[in-house]
C-alpha cells in the first residue's frame, strides 16, 4: 500500500496573498481526508510564508489524518514539534530566498549535529524523516543517526520531464530507484515527494519500496480548475495504477 500525504501548504499560500481568513488549510485537510489521502503534511517555514504557528495548532487540534510536520533543523522548530509532537517530523534543508525547498538535506557532511538534533524528537515519538537526495552517502548516513524515514527529493526529475529532458530525467528516475532499494535494506521506510504531478506520479509510484509520497503544489493547482477532491483522487487512481 502507497500512501498519499496531501501537502496543504500552498492553500495558505493564497489565503496569505489578501489576508483573509479564506482559504481555510484546515477545511482542505479534511477535504482531502474525505477524498481518501493518508496524511497532511504542512512546512513551517523559518519565514512563516505560508503555514502559520496557528495553523499547527488548529490542524493538532482539528485533524484526524497523521501530519506530517516539515521544518528546518533549528532550534525554534525544535520547541514548537516538541510542544506538538505530531505524528512525523520531516526535517529539510531551509534558504530564506529559495522559492522552494530546491535540495536535499546534507545528512552526511553534518551527521553529529543532526543525530543530536533529532534524538529528542524521536523521544518525544515523532518519527523523524530526513528530506534528502538519492546520493548512497546521504542515504547511509541517514540509517546511520537513527532516522525513521528518508523522503527522497523528486524535483529534479519532475523538472527534467517538463523540460523534456528525457534522457536526464530517466537517469535521475534510476538513481532514485536506486536509492529507494539501498534505503529500504538499510532499513529506512522509504517516502519521496516533491514537484510531483498527474503525468510524473506513475514511474515513481511504481517504485516498490515506496511507502509514502507527499504532493502538494500540483494538487493545489488543479483544484482551482477541479476541485481539490477531485484532484486527489485523481492522483490517488494514477498512484494505484501504477502500483498494480
Ligand atoms: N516533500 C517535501 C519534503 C517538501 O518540502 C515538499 C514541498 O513543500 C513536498 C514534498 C511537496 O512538493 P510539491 O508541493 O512540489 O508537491
Amino acid at each position: 500500500m502507497l500512501r498519499l500525504g496531501v501537502n496543504i501548504d500552498h492553500v495558505a499560500t493564497i489565503r496569505n496573498a489578501r489576508g483573509t481568513p479564506w482559504p481555510d488549510p484546515l477545511r482542505a485537510a479534511r477535504i482531502a481526508e474525505e477524498a481518501g489521502a493518508d496524511g497532511i503534511t504542512a512546512h513551517l517555514r523559518e519565514d512563516r510564508r505560508h503555514i502559520s504557528d496557528s495553523d499547527i495548532d488548529a490542524l493538532m487540534a482539528g485533524l484526524r489524518l497523521p501530519l506530517n510536520f516539515e521544518m528546518a533543523a533549528t532550534a525554534e522548530m525544535q520547541t514548537i514539534a516538541l510542544r506538538h509532537r505530531p505524528h512525523a517530523v520531516c526535517i529539510v534543508p531551509e534558504k530564506r530566498e529559495e522559492r522552494t525547498t530546491e535540495g536535499g538535506l546534507d545528512v552526511a557532511g553534518n551527521d553529529d549535529a543532526l543525530a543530536r538534533y533529532i534524538a529528542p524528537l524521536r523521544d518525544a515519538g515523532s518519527r523523524v524523516s530526513l528530506f534528502i537526495g538519492h546520493e548512497p552517502r546521504q542515504i547511509q548516513a541517514a540509517a546511520r543517526i537513527g532516522a525513521a524515514v528518508v523522503e527522497l527529493h523528486t524535483g529534479a526529475y519532475c523538472d527534467y520531464d517538463t523540460e523534456g529532458r528525457l534522457s536526464e530525467r530517466d537517469a535521475e528516475l534510476a538513481a532514485l530507484r536506486e536509492g529507494a532499494a539501498l534505503a529500504a535494506s538499510l532499513g529506512l521506510e522509504v517516502h519521496a515527494g516533491h514537484g510531483l504531478t498527474f503525468d510524473t506520479v506513475g514511474p515513481i509510484a511504481a517504485i516498490p519500496e515506496l511507502m509514502e509520497l507527499n504532493i502538494g503544489h500540483f494538487l493545489i493547482a488543479e483544484s482551482v480548475f477541479t476541485g481539490l477532491g477531485p484532484a486527489i483522487r485523481e492522483m490517488r487512481r494514477r498512484m494505484d495504477e501504477a502500483r498494480a
